[in-house]
């Protein structure tokens, strides 16, 4: 069988460093190696799950797909798209809505975070999320999918799904797919706060760093990052009560290619008032080559729109016929 990646970002806000560090950068590199076909959309019908401004969706979806490629993803090797360009998905999703219990819908930790504490209220979109990012897996059989540690609860849920049609309708049809998540960066957090993930839906900017911040605002924003008065110590591990510390550090070892040991060999006894410095540099280096690509690319939104089209009739190549193959195996009548 094809090994096929999926994966996918919501066009919810700019990117950040937990978004790059525990999925984009990893898709690059999986792309890069050649051993998969690759699929990378931006998941607007996701997006519209929470309150969102219709007159700006078309424009973050360019962004993200903008973001997308600026990071290293190759509009030609990899099949780059727009989910709604894609009827297939939503088809997908109501099938196999109808074969999902709300019992593990309930257990989402995702949704409870965002329906917060009015979840009566929350749209039905938000409920069913996981079923559509099921959806948007299976529909191209996809065996692979790179994502943050965050998103490991849903993928099981597209595993149970799966087992639940290929039990009911036809054997193997649907693989199981698997989360291939990064040990460093899969869980990026906040600079406030070092038990919450780094968020595009925080409240605060000052939580995150974008991919398209400038020099001065990463500065600032490392600058004002939470940590404590104590030296770095000599050992990594030893960090692990410290969680807004071991996130700057961890944060530093992945944009540098390091492990946490090393970047301790190098800053063993200092303070942070000398280790952000050089994580701003480390920060600043790295992204700005990636905002100055991204600023480019939207200058050409024909271009951007003609890599979406394109990623649009090959990703529909392989999800329409599917789409007709589960119909079939579920007995809908057909001309
Ligand atoms: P989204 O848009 O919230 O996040 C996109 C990707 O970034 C990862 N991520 C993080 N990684 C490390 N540290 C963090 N603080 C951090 N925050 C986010 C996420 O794990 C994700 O890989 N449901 C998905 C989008 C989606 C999808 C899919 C993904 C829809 N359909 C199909 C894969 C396959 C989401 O909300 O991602």
């Amino acid at each position: 069988m094809t090994k096929r990646i999926l994966s996918g970002m919501q066009p919810t806000n700019q990117l950040h460093l937990g978004n790059y560090l525990g999925a984009l950068r990893n898709w690059v590199k999986l792309q890069d190696a050649g051993d998969y076909e690759t699929l990378f959309c931006v998941v607007d019908l996701h997006a519209i799950t929470v309150p969102y401004d219709a007159a700006k969706l078309a424009q973050s979806t360019r962004e993200i797909a903008a973001a997308y490629i600026a990071a290293g993803v190759d509009p030609h090797k990899s099949i780059l798209f727009a989910q709604s360009a894609v009827p297939a998905h939503s088809q997908l999703m109501w099938l196999l809505a109808t074969m999902t219990q709300i019992g593990k819908l309930n257990r989402m930790t995702q949704f409870k975070d965002k329906a917060g504490k009015n979840s009566e209220k929350a749209g039905l979109g938000l409920y069913s999320y996981p079923v559509l990012m099921a959806a948007d897996i299976l529909i191209y059989k996809a065996t692979h999918v790179p994502v943050g540690d965050d998103q490991r609860q849903h993928l099981e849920l597209a595993r149970e799904i799966v087992g639940t049609f290929n039990h009911r309708y036809g054997q193997d049809y649907f693989p199981e797919p698997e989360s291939v998540v990064l040990e460093e960066g899969a869980r990026i957090m906040s600079l406030r706060d070092g038990t919450q993930k780094m968020s595009k839906s925080a409240e605060s900017d000052m939580t995150r760093i974008n991919l398209t911040d400038d020099a001065d605002t990463i500065a600032k924003k490392v600058r004002k990052a939470k940590t404590d008065p104590e030296p770095l110590p000599e050992i990594f591990a030893d960090l692990d009560a410290r969680p807004e510390a071991k996130n700057l550090v961890t944060i530093y070892a992945t944009l540098t290619d390091k492990t946490g040991d090393e970047v301790m060999a190098e800053f063993a006894g200092k303070t942070f008032s000398e280790f952000k410095p050089a994580l701003a540099d480390v920060a600043v280096n790295h992204l700005a080559p990636i905002s100055a690509r991204m600023n480019e690319l939207l200058d050409d939104t024909a271009q951007l729109d003609a890599y979406l089209k394109l990623g649009a009739e090959r990703a529909n190549a392989i999800a329409e016929p599917h789409i007709k193959e589960v119909m079939d195996l579920m007995g809908f009548w057909k001309a």
